[in-house]
């Protein structure tokens, strides 16, 4: 949720920011603001609506010199969309400007202070209040930037990256955080400063990841960190593996596009991290057969398709491995006193490794004293860092909102989690394990085969362009696939659609259903197929028109369903790494039919860092 960049150093500052919010846009699109330092002069222009209006006032960056400056993409929490309420905020007469991304939760408490010592407010937004109180405590004590920063850090509960400038310290940024993203790269002639790695990386892989309540001063030709009292620390640099071209678009019109083709990759890199010699070996995230064959229970934890993963991976755990599985939504989990059992683990799934519910629930578990294992797609992301246990997933940077190669990385990974466990706990036989490995291994080459199946699935969704509701149905993992399958379709369609449970149809759904009505059954385990046949017999009868997808073989569904979707045939338990990919092109078609902005939907953000 919102994105923010920083540049100091011997280029000019405003296209550089302007380039760094264009990658970051996936993170906020309501309004863009950036703030640009020349000698005493400190330009601050702000534009509601796309960053491409920002650019058209600023004539791409050119009409604001300077070398050093701040900038940020806004997806509005408090206040609305509005030139007011963007970033950056400023202090009176510019002593402190800023821009942040986050929820600061105690903003109303530190607002009235600030009125009681006589600062006036012209935004609704809790980034005003930040800045201010920096100026509040810099002029108080008459310390350095980092001493005024931290005693604002004390007093501001919540979530915040913040990027300031101080009038008194020019070609100087001062950046901290609190469980909301920030890196900072280092370059030969300069230092950059962003929410995620796509903002940085055309300039540079050389990164260091702020730490909780730490604070850094970049300069053009070095970059210090501080702790909470004022000490310098010393930070390790990292480097950022991901190539810059895997950011960019590279010939498909949308990013949503270029990462579903890229999902046999995604599938493949994940693999290849976790199969060593025929098994799969988890010690790169420190996971011994020691460790899992001790493993009682397992909680899976997350939010929107990550969850959906969840749902998934309890199916494939409880059946494979023999392990009872509960799978939460963070945001309930976190709130609900969970009473977890001895010899467990709390699996944390997330793409952005940022959700802030799904880290106040890794947090939670820790409390509680159980051992979490983070499956994660952003190298050194807060969940990543925070967890005793990281399973990296090798997509690569995802823009697109919509989620598809990370989900679809997500799933290998709980594919893997369940075959080593079952190993560890000799639950399935050699010959088995070997039969699931080489089901797994087949997949990359498979999914490429759906994706190949595109043109038929868009001349099917384009028909349905004004649809108003659609229903997926399933049952077991199918219900699991579908609930992915209406995200998809929900998020960047804007068309109502519901995954429900097949056998569920009857005790309510069933109404909504008119002639003509959607439904979509899933159908790829063999164990269920007549079973949901027959609930989608019941909602035919009722005038739905059916799609079917199954797999290769089921060729009698074309008796009941009106158009049928065909996925390879694969074990069971990975059959979602396939099916999804239909659901996946039909919500990105559904979206291009109805003129919409695919990567960016309307009201959402691809990392949701507040409540
Ligand atoms: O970064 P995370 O995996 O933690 O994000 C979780 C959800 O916000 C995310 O999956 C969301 O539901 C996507 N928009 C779905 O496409």
């Amino acid at each position: 949720m919102c994105g923010i960049v920083g540049y100091v150093g011997q280029k000019q500052a405003a296209p550089i920011l302007l380039h760094g919010l264009g990658k970051l846009e996936y993170r906020g699109y309501d309004s863009a603001g950036l703030a640009v330092r020349e000698g005493e002069e400190i330009t601050v222009v702000k534009a509601k609506g796309r960053l491409a209006e920002l650019s058209n006032k600023t004539a791409d960056g050119q009409a604001v010199p300077g070398n050093c400056g701040i900038g940020h993409t806004r997806w509005a929490t408090h206040g609305e969309p509005s030139e007011i309420n963007a970033h950056p905020h400023v202090s009176d007469g510019n002593f402190v400007v800023g821009v942040h991304n986050g929820i600061i939760e105690n903003y109303q408490e530190l607002r009235e202070k600030l009125l009681n010592h006589g600062y006036k407010f012209y935004s609704q937004t809790d980034t005003e209040v930040a800045v201010k109180l920096v100026d509040y405590y810099y002029k108080k004590y008459l310390g350095t930037p980092i001493d005024a920063i931290n005693h604002a850090q004390v007093r501001i509960r919540g979530s915040y990256a913040l990027a300031l400038m101080f009038k008194d310290y020019p070609n100087e940024i001062y950046a901290a955080r609190k469980d909301s993203p920030m890196i900072i790269g280092t370059t030969e002639d300069g230092s950059f400063l962003g929410s995620d790695v796509p903002a940085i990386l055309n300039y540079t892989r050389n990164v260091y990841y702020v730490g909780d309540m730490e604070v850094a001063r970049l300069t053009a030709s070095d970059v210090t960190f501080f702790n909470l009292d004022g000490d310098q620390i010393e930070k390790e640099q990292k480097v950022i593996e991901w190539d810059a071209e895997s950011a960019e678009k590279g010939g498909f019109e949308h990013f949503m596009m270029k990462e579903i083709h890229e999902q046999p990759k995604a599938v493949q890199d994940t693999l290849s991290a976790y199969l060593k010699d025929g098994h799969a070996d988890l010690s790169a995230a420190e996971l011994d057969t020691e460790i899992l064959k001790n493993i009682e229970r397992m909680y899976i934890v997350a939010c929107g398709s990550a969850y959906h993963v969840g749902m998934v991976g309890k199916y494939v755990i409880e059946s494979m491995a023999d392990i009872p599985v509960e799978v939460d939504l963070a945001s309930e989990f976190r709130y609900r006193d969970p009473k977890l059992v001895k010899n467990s683990i709390v699996i944390i799934i997330s793409q952005s490794g940022e959700t802030a519910d799904s880290l106040a629930a890794l947090r939670l578990a820790k409390k509680k004293g159980i051992p979490t294992l983070a499956i994660v797609n952003v190298v050194g992301s807060s969940i990543a860092r925070d967890a005793d246990h990281v399973m990296y997933t090798y997509a690569g940077p995802e823009i697109s909102v919509a989620t598809t190669k990370a989900y679809s990385a997500q799933l290998i990974a709980v594919d893997l989690i369940a075959l080593a466990a079952a190993a560890a706990k000799e639950v399935i036989s050699d010959e088995r394990e070997a039969e699931l490995v080489k089901a797994l291994q087949a997949l990359p080459e498979q999914i490429e085969k759906v994706i190949e199946n595109k043109e038929r699935l868009q001349w099917f969704t384009s028909k349905f362009a004004n649809e108003k509701d659609a229903f997926f149905i399933g049952r077991g993992i199918d219900y699991a696939i579908g609930l992915e399958g209406s995200l998809k379709m929900k998020e960047i369609s804007y068309i109502h659609s519901e995954a429900y449970a097949a056998g569920e149809l009857k005790h309510g759904t069933i109404s909504l259903i008119e002639e003509g009505t959607l439904v979509i059954g899933i159908m790829t385990q063999d164990a269920l197929f007549e079973k949901t046949r027959s609930n989608m017999v019941e909602v035919k009868s009722r005038g739905a028109y059916l799609m079917a997808l199954t797999e290769n073989g089921h060729y009698s569904i074309e008796d009941t369903a009106d158009f049928v979707v065909y996925i390879p045939k694969t074990e069971p338990y990975f059959a979602p790494s396939l099916a999804v990919i239909p659901l996946q092109l039909m919500g990105y078609y559904l979206s291009l039919a109805r003129g919409l902005d695919v990567d960016k939907p309307r009201n959402l953000a691809k990392s949701v860092t507040v409540e």
